[in-house]
């Protein structure tokens, strides 16, 4: 499992040491909330921030754009040192059109998907990807509850990328996500989490990160814990 903990919920007044500390706890991705106050309702930062924060480390930056028409910015995320760039199903009249231009950026290609809109969109787009994000709170804040219709939904992806012969795209998940609900996810079918509250406020990162990763090895049943036992007795 890939842990991606959302820039919204770190110290804003301290970005630098925040890069810092997550590259020494060896994360290797940062999660980018973009919010137009349009798409969802909510502001928080743009290019020029991400520009600034590229010079400052090597981390894998997965920029999720929640924003109206996000074809007009795919430029300027590009050149800013965007690694993957996120776009919502919801947002663009074009998707095809917005996919390629990401594509022709040589960057990943992410597609999202907000809790109500069905998986179907991806019949036709998945082999344009390499990653659909699955919402599982309604875009726009962090620290909201987790909907725990997401973990079917995810299960479902799973299942329609694989027979669409795109076994390569991987699924991520974003909102209310926590050790608690990190195993059921990646049991699912999740590769990427990403976190935000159930993150940042955990220091120090490296104990965090691996409470996320230890959380998700598949849990042993009390019948399968006294068989492995067992065989080591005979
Ligand atoms: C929500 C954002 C999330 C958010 C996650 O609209 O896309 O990335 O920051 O925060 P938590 O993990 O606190 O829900
Ligand atoms: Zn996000």
């Amino acid at each position: 499992m890939i842990l991606s903990p959302s820039l919204l919920s770190a110290n804003f007044a301290d970005l630098g040491s925040e890069l810092q500390n997550l590259e020494k706890a060896g994360i290797n991705w940062l999660h980018l909330d973009i919010m137009d106050g349009a798409f969802v309702p909510n502001i928080t930062f743009g290019p020029p921030l991400i520009k600034s924060l590229r010079k400052e480390c090597g981390l894998f930056f997965d920029v999720h754009l929640m924003i109206e028409e996000p074809a007009r910015y795919i430029d300027a995320f590009a050149e800013a040192g965007s690694d993957l760039l996120v776009i919502h199903a919801e947002s663009d009249r074009h998707l095809e059109r917005t996919l390629s231009a990401i594509a022709a950026h040589k960057l990943k290609v992410g597609l999202a998907l907000n809790p109500g809109t069905d998986l179907g969109v991806l019949r036709w787009l998945a082999g344009d990807l390499d990653l659909v994000l699955i919402m599982s709170v309604n875009p726009g804040f962090s620290g909201q509850k987790f909907l725990p219709a997401s973990v079917e939904k995810v299960r479902s992806c799973r299942k329609l990328l694989d027979s669409l012969g795109c076994s390569h795209v991987v699924i991520e998940v974003d909102g209310g996500v926590c050790p608690e609900n990190a195993q059921e996810l990646v049991a699912a079918g999740a590769d990427v989490l990403v976190s935000g509250s159930a993150f940042f406020a955990y220091p120090p990162y490296a104990t965090r990160s691996q409470v996320f990763q230890s959380a998700c090895k598949p849990r042993t049943s009390p019948a399968d814990a006294w068989k492995t036992r067992y065989s080591r007795l005979v």
